[in-house]
């Protein structure tokens, strides 16, 4: 019997549809899932596919049905399981063998497994892929993380499986060890801002234009066909657009409670640990975390009121949120590409910037029009902050009178706008030479002797005069 090209493990949604993407572009696969009956449905409902798949019972079997040295992909929960799995399976495999962990790891546990396969001698890679369900399927996002002679090693069946932009697969290699897991996190933490954004538009059309779902979704469908198309804005239009099976706006029933998995909130944590600032992914973290507070919401609203919300007509207009959400996209961008930079340069990953922008363009969640321009910002100069890039110059003169309109409008009515707010603030922050953490600086010397520099002196260590006044 002939060899499959490359295993995988775990046979949940993504790992099922990844298998079918694999074995559809003419690789032979071999399956294992931990519950037996699982495998054996997944084979039989595969269609023309099955022949390309090899269904195993046990673990020693999926290892002797596939060619050395072998490659088997992890598609299993993120956490604990991968441990658990990495250690049942690595006694059965070739030092040349290699597990990919595929699943939404915290890049910490990547660079340690990937710290312990370096120090056993054994290949290990931890790639991040996007695009859920439809994206295993038909065409994800890969962030490759690891050795790059691994990477190179199953490139020809992650580029194949991979989305494709004019033709330029959307599967790179992003540097050792945790690299993949890492962009993938911020990719995520991209997802929870852009995701905030649209939201925020949509509560100042329904709760401040009193439009019905169905008017907002025409709104983010005539948006999607300019410069904010992109896959979550479509979305956004097709689930304002859906009814229930009673005939009422299906939005208008689903309960107002963000869920999360937590790659937004390790996104927020890292660029804490780096001092590299994302107030728009820390307030759409904060607003998901905010949203979960349902029973306090409505004892603060009985306790105080609703905000009035209601806008006078015409207050803003559908091209003020428009070009509001333009505006804060790009913040949130730079906030992301910056947050790259320092880890890029913390963890000596040299990080592909411009190429981490082309992976995004095709086949992620965060999918859009923007990030063509995104990678040719970068690719003239990977580290300069994406405010400063001219293509991006020229969009946010144009278009900031738009955010500030929309964020003071918005929140002078009690309409919230924390994301919008935090990309304002972050803007008329980067632009002011002289802040006010001179105050802060007297203080911390006031209170602590700390010290200070001066701006009409060179040197640290400078003391204001109030000695002895502890
Ligand atoms: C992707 C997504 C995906 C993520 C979901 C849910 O890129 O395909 O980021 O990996 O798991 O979007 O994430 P939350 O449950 O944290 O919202």
């Amino acid at each position: 019997m002939s060899q499959s090209d490359i295993g995988l493990i775990g046979l949940g949604t993504m790992g099922a549809m990844l298998s079918l993407n694999i074995a559809d572009n003419g690789f032979d696969i071999s399956v294992f899932n931990r519950t037996t009956s699982r495998t054996t449905e997944f084979k039989a409902g595969a269609g023309d596919l099955s022949d390309k798949i090899t269904a195993c019972e046990t673990l020693e079997e999926l290892v002797a049905s596939i060619k050395p040295p072998r490659a088997i992909i992890l598609m299993v929960p993120a956490g604990e399981i991968v441990d658990q799995q990495i250690a049942a399976l690595r006694p059965l495999l070739d030092d040349t063998d290699m597990i990919i962990d595929a699943g939404n790891a915290n890049f910490r546990d990547t660079e340690r497994r990937a710290a312990d396969a370096k120090a056993q001698g054994v290949p290990f890679l931890g790639i991040g892929v996007s695009g859920g369900e439809e994206g295993a399927r038909f065409g994800p996002s890969i962030m490759g993380g690891g050795p790059k002679q691994g990477w190179d090693r199953v490139s020809n069946i992650l580029t194949a499986i991979s989305a494709k932009y004019e033709d330029t697969p959307c599967a790179t290699w992003m540097g050792e060890g945790g690299a993949g897991h890492f962009v993938k996190a911020v990719h995520n933490g991209i997802e929870y801002a852009d995701m905030q954004m649209i939201a925020e538009t949509y509560g100042i059309m329904r709760d401040g234009q009193g439009m019905s779902a169905d008017a907002c979704a025409t709104v983010f469908e005539a948006w999607n066909k300019g410069p904010l198309q992109s896959y979550l804005v479509e979305i956004s239009g097709k689930v304002a657009a859906a009814d229930d099976e009673s005939g009422t706006a299906m939005l208008d029933v689903i309960m107002d409670k963000a869920g999360q998995k937590g790659t937004g909130r390790w996104t927020v944590i890292e660029a804490q640990h780096l001092g590299a600032p994302v107030p728009v992914i820390e307030a759409a973290v904060a607003a998901r975390n905010l949203s979960a507070l349902k029973d306090e919401r409505l004892k603060g609203e009985e306790a105080y009121g609703a905000a009035p919300m209601s806008l006078p007509d015409g207050a803003l207009t559908d091209d003020d949120l428009e070009q509001a959400l333009m505006v804060g996209k790009i913040m949130c961008y730079a906030q992301g590409y910056a947050l790259l930079n320092a880890a890029s340069a913390e963890f000596k990953w040299d990080l592909p910037m411009a190429d981490i922008a082309e992976v995004w363009r095709e086949g992620c969640i965060i999918r859009s029009a923007m990030l063509n321009d995104m990678a040719s910002a970068l690719t003239e100069d990977a580290q300069r902050n994406l405010i400063f890039a001219p293509y991006f110059a020229k969009l946010i003169n144009a278009n900031l009178p738009s955010l500030r309109k929309t964020v003071t409008t918005a929140m002078a009515h009690g309409l919230q706008v924390p994301a919008l707010a935090a990309a304002l603030s972050y803007f008329d922050t980067m632009r002011t030479g002289r802040s006010t953490a001179n105050m802060i600086q007297a203080q911390r010397d006031f209170f602590g002797a700390h010290g200070f520099e001066r701006v009409d002196k060179d040197g640290k260590g400078f003391h204001g005069p109030w000695g002895g006044q502890l």
